[in-house]
């Protein structure tokens, strides 16, 4: 507790009125119709989404917001989905006028799925891009490295998805649109409970070298003590590991009636498949980082069935949110995934403390230095209304959010195809 008074206290001891210098950040007027970037170069992404970029080489460039996100490597299961939500976010944003009229532009540095990659395309997008904030990086376990940089730099970050304990702590200039572990994770073990009251022996599972795994399986086991549930077995593996046999059998032999999952998507849909594949019937509870519809090639029918806590569902009421969905769904024929909504809740957070600061002096009459500050001040103190619900931040930059749900897997048959279906 004191070191979280003291921590906010530094936070707030940071937020020093700034002076407006002069210009220093290039932020031309924009063509209305510019052509693809080639920093602007993620998967999945549409001709239509990626017109909003500019050439830097012309000098046309909208306000350039950094997208530091995993592209490559097994987060890309996790990535991939954020990279469609800013995407979606660039355009949207930029159709409704970007910052009071001239446009943003996301510079995306792919991450892969490890610290120094994650520390590399931060550290790219700060010095040779000149970003005005970022977005990023995919995994807790990438923030606790690259963050520091950007916070020692003064360039805000936005989490989309960093879920583990301690993240917004990283520094003042760190702020995620993610809610933690210990508000998400508890959901699903509820559910599961209302699900079949009978559970009594729970078996938990986690990626021991994940700094978000490690987090969430402490909520999930503090969880199942709080309901006066018995965990029968904690059981480890590594977020690179494929073969569970060892692990699933030592579990299963203790018969448990429910399975708890941490690990990301790749390992977490192939424990679910070998537990099935072994005969494990009870209800299984995958945490977030299964949460993504790029499991059920990994588990396909086994995936049924799966429940997981939702920090976003697309029945969302708002209209941002049936615009976003909307957006979603004519790209990809389904309904968006929360790693989409979340990146772009993050994009959003960073737009609208923008146009905001815009209002109150030119953004493009500030430097570059004193625009950064400047927009990590504003952000901590914004309300937005986004797909995610209306959001705001506590000083310290942990997302204040008031929606959280449920979802079960459901698979067609076949095992090819499924969806999350949200519960009552
Ligand atoms: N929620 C996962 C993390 O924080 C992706 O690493």
């Amino acid at each position: 507790m004191k070191q979280r008074i003291s921590t906010m206290s530094t936070k707030a001891t940071a937020r020093v009125s700034l002076a407006v210098t002069t210009l220093a950040i290039a932020m031309a007027a924009c063509s209305p119709n510019p052509g693809p970037t080639p920093s602007s170069t993620a998967p999945g992404s549409s001709p239509s989404a990626s017109s909003a970029s500019s050439a830097s080489s012309t000098g046309a460039a909208g306000i350039e917001i950094g997208i530091g996100l995993a592209q490559t490597s097994n987060v890309a299961l996790l990535g991939q989905e954020e990279v469609a939500g800013a995407r979606i976010a660039e355009k949207y944003f930029n159709d409704n006028g970007g910052v009071n009229g001239t446009p943003i532009k996301l510079v995306f540095q792919d991450t892969g799925g490890d610290e120094q990659g994650a520390i590399n395309a931060f550290q790219t997008l700060i010095t040779k891009n000149k970003v005005v904030g970022i977005v990023g990086p995919t995994l807790s376990q990438q923030a606790f490295s690259a963050d520091p940089i950007a916070d020692r730099a003064k360039v805000p970050v936005v989490g989309p998805s960093n879920t583990a304990k301690g993240i917004p702590q990283i520094g003042d200039f760190v702020a995620r649109v993610s809610a933690p572990v210990s508000v998400v994770a508890p959901n699903s073990v509820k559910a599961a409970l209302k699900i079949n009251p009978q559970i009594k022996k729970v078996a938990v599972f986690y990626a021991q070298n994940d700094a978000f795994n490690k987090s969430e399986t402490e909520i999930f086991q503090q969880t199942v003590k709080d309901q006066k549930l018995d965990i029968v077995t904690v059981q480890k593996f590594q977020t690179t590991d494929t073969d569970f046999q060892s692990q699933a059998t030592a579990a299963l032999n203790l018969k448990p009636d429910l399975v708890i999952i941490s690990g990301l998507a790749a390992d977490g849909g192939n424990l679910v498949r070998q537990l099935r594949e072994l005969g494990y019937k009870g209800l299984i509870i995958g945490g977030n980082g299964l949460n993504t519809s790029n499991v059920f090639p990994v588990c396909k029918a086994l995936c049924d069935g799966v429940l997981i806590a939702q920090a976003y569902s697309p029945e969302q009421p708002g209209a941002i949110n049936a615009a976003f969905r909307d957006a979603y769904r004519s790209q990809f024929k389904k309904e968006p995934p929360q790693f989409s909504a979340q990146t772009f809740a993050a994009v959003q957070v960073l737009v609208d403390a923008l146009k905001t600061l815009d209002k109150q002096s030119k953004v493009s009459q500030l430097s570059l230095s004193d625009l950064r500050v400047a927009l990590n001040k504003q952000l901590l103190a914004g309300k937005y209304d986004t797909p995610l619900g209306e959001i705001s931040f506590t000083p310290e930059g942990e997302v204040v959010q008031k929606e959280f749900y449920v979802a079960q897997i459901k698979m067609d048959a076949n095992g090819n195809s499924g969806k999350f279906t949200y519960l009552k």
